[in-house]
């Protein structure tokens, strides 16, 4: 029995590599450092997709333009009705009212669902009425102005696009594992997204980065953060944005968003006092737990990121969702191409029927 299942393989990927011992990952053949660098949204989705499509093509912004007016037109009817929800549930809601499907086209229209449904409900949340896609626009600059309504600089687009790269693979973390579950039984790309994104949702995963901001909050300054981090500890509960279950070294991701976040001038204040709390819960972490190394993950910095981007913290995990469903798609697919339905088997340890006189 393994209940983490984490001594366990259970799929073969082309996809990402999560190299835990010496805080590496690569994404298909290339460092994520190096993707980070040098690819836009849409060129991770082709890095992500080629070969498990046919005819991927090289540029696919103006099909997902196309896709994010069409989604906006579909979903719109709904959208009030399903902004009474939180913003991830509404999320879910939205992507719940496409039908499944396959193809490439299907892939198109989930990525381009997200970014409308999230910034339609960032807006609805705020009071403020939903804003029509720019079909001409990246991903990235479109999907943080359907949130703040303003037109984001060339900056604060890339800074957005290079998070969304960042996280748009990792392993067999719980929701990929999920999704491909889900892709195993034939259920259609869109219930495995479905599937992914109801895994991502809880804070030990991709619901992390909103109780980020939440700790840094509550521990307010540098004067008052050692004993607050005490405190949390002794009460037993975890600080957000530290740990990994395959990381035992620094997630490399945190430095690459950390890089991008002391780009971005309204990150300031919050940048300095976030650095020197990470440092102090670092050393009280490595007190408290010796035998178990924890270190700061992708979570921490990308708190500080979509903050200083101006998006609300109910929306974080949407905005993972948008960069992470590159990722679950090419795994759904890669496990419709080789792999087998999945099937675990279980130990049972309930009681025996009484056994008849
Ligand atoms: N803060 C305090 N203690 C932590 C901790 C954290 N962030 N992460 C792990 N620990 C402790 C556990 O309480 C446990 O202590 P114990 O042995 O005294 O019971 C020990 O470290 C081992 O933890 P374990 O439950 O085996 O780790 P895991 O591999 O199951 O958990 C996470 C991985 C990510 C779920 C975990 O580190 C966590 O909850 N982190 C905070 C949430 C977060 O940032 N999530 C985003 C992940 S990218």
């Amino acid at each position: 029995m393994d209940a983490g299942l984490e001594k366990v393989v259970a799929a073969e990927t082309v996809l990402s590599d999560v190299q835990g011992a010496n805080g590496r990952l690569i994404i298909r053949g290339r460092d994520i450092e190096d993707l980070a660098r040098s690819l836009t949204f849409e060129q991770t989705a082709t890095h992500l997709w080629s070969g498990f499509f046919d005819n991927v093509p090289r540029d696919l912004q103006p099909a997902l333009g196309a896709a994010r007016i069409a989604a906006f037109h579909r979903l719109s009817p709904d959208f009030a009705r399903i902004a009474s929800l939180s913003e991830t549930e509404a999320l879910r809601a939205a992507l719940s009212l496409m039908s499944d499907g396959d193809d490439l086209q299907a892939a198109i229209d989930l990525a381009a669902t997200m970014a409308v449904a999230t910034g339609a409900i960032a807006r609805l949340k705020s009071g403020r009425a939903p804003l029509e896609p720019d079909a001409a626009a990246p991903y990235d600059a479109d999907l943080l102005r359907m949130i703040r309504g303003d037109a984001p600089t060339e900056v604060e687009a890339r800074a957005l696009g290079t998070y969304l790269v960042t996280i748009c693979d990792h392993g067999l973390n719980a929701s990929t594992f999920v999704a491909r579950c889900v892709a195993s039984t034939r259920a259609g790309l869109g219930s495995a997204v479905i599937a992914g994104l109801s895994a991502l949702k809880g804070p030990l995963h991709g619901g992390a980065p909103g109780p980020v901001l939440d700790m840094l909050d509550g521990i307010g300054s540098d004067d008052t953060a050692e004993t607050w981090i005490r405190d949390a500890l002794d009460r037993g509960e975890r600080l957000m944005g530290f740990g990994h279950r395959v990381y035992r070294t620094r997630d490399p991701r945190a430095d690459v968003l950390k890089r991008v976040v002391a780009g971005l001038p309204a990150s300031h204040g919050r940048l300095a006092l976030a650095q020197t709390i990470e440092g102090r819960i670092l050393q009280r972490l490595a007190a408290e737990k010796p035998d178990r190394k924890l270190d700061t993950n992708v979570e921490y910095y990308t708190a500080i990121l979509l903050e200083a981007l101006g998006a609300p913290r109910g929306l974080f995990t949407s905005l993972f969702a948008c960069g992470r469903v590159t990722g679950w798609i090419a795994h759904a697919r890669e496990q419709l191409a080789t792999g087998r339905l999945v099937r675990p088997a279980s130990a049972y340890v309930g009681p025996l029927p009484a056994i008849a006189a």
